[in-house]
This record gives structure tokens, sequence and C-alpha cells, in this order.
């Protein structure tokens, strides 16, 4: 985990440019409509970085708490968005700063597959939702570019869907999804070589009320 931190703090700075050759707005249009966010409505956006989908919670009418877990990314966002309805935390994807049963929506771009055990990620994500509240995942579908691992500190190559449907239901999320965002994730290796990695929109929904 500190190597990633390292990775994501030396890059914070460029990390806008970064990610506009990776991917592009169809992503954060594809998680925002999944999220259905209502104005008013509190939104963790988990990974946040920058604020990519934060910055469209926002103008959605939310209240945003964006986490992070690189120190680099929290000073970028915080200047960001500093007159906005924003708070940046410092916190790990696995164990979330903040109460149960809090968020109207949980969103979280290409940071599922930084995580350690994505299932845990997907089951902390989910507790901090409120009943009724919505977890939305943008990633990466299942790949070969091994350098990913090395140059971007990447932990998984993607994820197959049916995974991260059960991950989902195993979560206690019902009315689950994972479709495809249309959109691709296209980084270079060092070497010249390009990716074009397709990327999935899950969405699942805590239960309004307990099963017993
Ligand atoms: C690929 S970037 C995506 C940033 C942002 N969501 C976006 O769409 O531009 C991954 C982000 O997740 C953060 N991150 C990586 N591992 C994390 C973890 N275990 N817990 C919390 N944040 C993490 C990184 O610091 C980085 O800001």
């Amino acid at each position: 985990m500190d190597e990633t931190r390292d990775y994501f703090n030396s890059v914070a700075g460029q990390w806008d440019d970064m990610r506009r050759q990776f991917f592009g707005e169809g992503v954060r249009r594809a998680a925002i409509a999944a999220a259905q966010i209502a104005p008013g409505a509190v939104v963790a956006d988990v990974g946040t970085g920058t604020g990519f989908l934060a910055e469209a919670a926002l103008d959605a009418g939310a209240r945003v708490i964006g986490i992070d877990a690189s120190e680099g990314m929290l000073e970028q966002v915080r200047t960001r968005f500093s007159t906005r309805a924003f708070e940046a935390r410092a916190g790990d994807v696995a164990d979330l700063p903040l109460d149960s049963g809090s968020a109207d929506a949980v969103v979280a771009n290409m940071v599922l597959h930084h995580a350690v055990d994505p299932g845990r990620a997907i089951a902390e994500m989910a507790r901090v939702l409120k009943p009724g509240g919505t977890l939305v995942i943008t990633d990466a579908d299942t790949h070969t570019h091994e350098w990913l691992r090395t140059e971007q500190h990447d932990r998984w190559l993607g994820f197959d869907r049916a995974d991260i449907a059960t991950w989902f239901r195993d979560a206690g999320l019902q009315d689950v999804s994972v479709s495809d965002t249309h959109e691709l994730c296209s980084p270079s290796s060092e070497c010249g070589t390009t990716a074009a990695i397709t990327i999935f929109v899950a969405r699942g929904q805590k239960p309004l009320t307990a099963h017993l």
C-alpha cells in the first residue's frame, strides 16, 4: 500500500492530464447517472484523486466527502473544492473514515483494482450506505497488460463482471447490475504499448429493511 501511496503522491500534480489520456467523460456520466444523486444527498467518493467524480456529484447538488490514501491527491482536491460543499478525508477503502449508514451514495472510479481485497472493499463501501443507498463502482474489465502492475501499481489486472456481482450480493446489496460504460481505459506503457481496456459500471442498492 505504501508503494501505491508513494506512486499517487508523485503523480498528484499531473493526475488531471494523465486521467484525460486514460479515460474520458463517458465514465463519469455512467457513474453519476447510476448513482441517481438527489440535491442535498451525502455522497462519498472513495479514491477521489483530484475529484473527477466528486465534481459531478457537487454539480448535482450533493455534499461530498472525498476519501483517498494519498496526501498529495488530498492536497490537490482540498484546494480545488475549497469553496464548495466538499470535505477531504484521509483513509483506506478497506477501512473508511465514515460512520455506518451515513451516505446516500458511494462512488468509486478506478480504485478497486488498487485494493488488497476487492470483496472486502466492496463490503466496506456497502457498510457506510444508508438503507436505500446506492453503491456505484466503475473499473476495468479483465485484461493482460502486466506492465500496469509495475508502471502504475495496479494490484489487479481488471475484474470479471461475475465476480463483481457476487461481491456486491455478498455485501448485502440488491438490484445488482454490471454493465458497459462504452468507454475504454487507454494508458500507454514506457515501451510504447497503448492498452484499450473496457470499463464496466456496477451498481447495487442497500435494502431499505434488513432481511430477517
Ligand atoms: C486511478 S486513481 C483514480 C482517481 C479518481 N477516482 C479519478 O477517477 O480520477 C486511484 C486513486 O485511488 C487512490 N487509492 C489507491 N489505493 C487506495 C486505497 N487502498 N484506499 C483509498 N484510496 C486509494 C489513489 O491515491 C488515487 O487517488
